[in-house]
């Protein structure tokens, strides 16, 4: 494996050797030994977050320094991208700083394409627009079978902004191929328009998922993307998709996966964190599993 652009470029085996590895990892991220999870090996990195991020940079931050490597962080602000540089030589530039590895996080759609085509180098998607976050979908995979043993079969619901999310986009690719039978619930303005979602079954409301189905992952409203839907009329929404405190009694068995950051009284209320079948705080431990077990499979460089 060369680069990680998005999900698609795995075969099924290397989904499967990736949450192999990733469980291995999972006891020792949870050590309190934190000499337990170095792994040393020479290895340098640069972190490219264009785009803000708590989970993914930390954790690739975390899976940095288990496997003994160095890296360095770059974000925007204080950056000569405030001069006029701009991301594609903000990447020449670490390139030829000697760093080979680069993980990126980026707001436009076709972005990490470019960044493929800097000879020697891999590159690692950490979240592009709305078009893949391919280490989500691995990671929200590895906590699912974790929890469930097998995510063939499973009835799995991807519930609100799929439009604006390329969470959802990459975990429609990862749970179909792992056999889930998958289905999506948003309303018109939020809904899919790739021809591949058309033929999933479609839910009209929440309630209705949650009758049919066993999971439910559920989705930020992607604020930062929607543009002309501003209007949206949140009361309306929380009616007909939000994962509310009643529902949530009321489906107590259901699993519920969020890749956060959550947006609490909007997609989902604080009391779905206390459900039984809430993996979203795990989902964040095997973040760093899955990110451990990606960089030791492409190597160090
Ligand atoms: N899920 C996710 O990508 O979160 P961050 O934006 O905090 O990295």
């Amino acid at each position: 494996m060369k680069h990680l652009t998005d999900t698609s470029s795995l075969g099924y085996d290397d989904i499967e050797s990736l949450l192999e590895r990733a469980t291995f990892y999972i006891p020792l991220v949870e050590s309190s030994e934190q000499d337990a999870i170095t792994i040393r090996s020479k290895g340098r990195v640069a972190l490219c977050f264009f785009e803000p991020s708590t989970r993914t940079r930390v954790s690739f931050e975390t899976a940095c320094m288990a496997l003994g490597y160095q890296y360095v962080l770059f974000q925007t602000n204080a950056s000569s991208i405030e001069k006029g540089e701009t991301d594609l030589d903000t990447l020449y530039t670490l390139r030829a700083m000697g760093y080979r590895t680069l993980i990126i996080r980026h707001a436009e759609n076709g972005f990490i394409g470019k960044a493929c085509s800097i000879p020697d180098t891999s590159i690692v998607n950490a979240g592009e627009g709305t078009r893949a976050h391919p280490t989500q979908a691995l990671l929200d995979a590895s906590a699912l079978r974790e929890r469930t043993g097998d995510i063939s079969g499973l009835k799995i619901c991807i519930v609100g902004d799929i439009r604006h999310s390329r969470v959802a986009r990459s975990q429609r690719d990862v749970f179909t191929r792992m056999g889930a039978d998958l289905s999506w619930c948003a309303p018109d303005n939020f809904a899919p328009t790739e021809p591949e979602w058309l033929d999933m079954h479609r839910y009209e409301g929440i309630d209705e998922a949650l009758k049919h189905t066993n999971v439910l992952s559920m989705l930020r409203i992607q604020n930062e993307r929607l543009g002309p839907y501003m209007d949206l009329d949140l009361p309306a929404y929380r009616t007909a998709y939000a994962l509310t405190a009643e529902r949530a009694v009321r489906n107590s068995k259901v699993i519920v996966l969020h890749p956060g950051p959550v947006n609490y009284g909007v997609e989902i209320d604080h009391e779905v964190m206390d459900m039984p079948g809430c993996l979203i705080r795990r989902q964040v431990t095997h973040g760093v599993a899955i990110r451990i077990a990606l960089l030791s499979a492409l190597g160090p460089r």
